[in-house]
């Protein structure tokens, strides 16, 4: 078994994805995480679900996708509180500058950022978004902050955005997210 299987192997990973552009790379990442061992349950915005299917995110891994607060699982307790419970890490790729503010600010409207405050794992945020988007003191400001909580972040790239411009805000390359997750679950 290779040392990414090994160190994956019975995580549970929170996959949070939201309204980019990139949110098709999701199921790239989906797909990686689930084939090296760990158990990737996606968490998708409603800005994310006009991007891409749930069923693509439900298939590749292999569990249940959940998006819509209004319509929870069968059980007593609600199934956000119990999916937050269960996170090892909650990951955010592609992550919006909204959700990005919305996490700096405490907000849960949704699912996804009901499940980030009810949960004590571990944050890690990939943000994809248009550089002046990227630039604008509102969301250095909320970056900021998450930094200070001690939130991890994975820097975009830079490069030739969906929007037409060239500059910094592309996702980081699936093998780099992968890479960071493995490194942060090794150390
Ligand atoms: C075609 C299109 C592409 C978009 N791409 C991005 C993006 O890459 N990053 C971003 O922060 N917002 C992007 N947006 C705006 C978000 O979808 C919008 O802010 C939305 O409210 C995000 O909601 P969510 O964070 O709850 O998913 C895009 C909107 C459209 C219509």
């Amino acid at each position: 078994m290779s040392e990414v299987n090994t160190v994956l192997e019975g995580r549970t990973i929170l996959l949070g994805v939201t309204g980019s552009i990139a949110a098709f790379k999701a199921a790239d990442i989906t797909s990686r995480l689930t084939e090296a061992g760990a158990k990737v349950c996606p968490v998708m915005t409603a800005g994310a679900c006009s991007f891409i299917q749930p069923l693509t995110l439900q298939t590749l891994s292999r569990q249940p996708v959940v998006s819509d607060i209004w319509s929870e699982g069968q059980g007593w307790q609600p199934g956000h509180i119990e999916l937050a419970d269960r996170a090892d890490l909650l990951l955010v790729a592609p992550a919006t500058a909204h959700c990005i503010a919305q996490f700096a600010n405490g907000l849960a409207p949704d699912l996804l950022t009901s499940i980030h405050l009810a949960t004590t794992a571990p944050v890690m945020i990939a943000p994809a978004m248009n550089g002046k988007m990227l630039a604008h003191p509102a969301t250095q400001a909320n970056i900021a902050t998450l930094r200070d909580r001690g939130y991890h972040f994975i820097e975009p790239d830079r490069g030739m955005l969906a929007c037409g411009y060239e500059g910094e805000g592309k996702l980081a390359s699936v093998d780099r997210i992968v890479e960071t997750v493995v490194h942060f679950f090794r150390e």
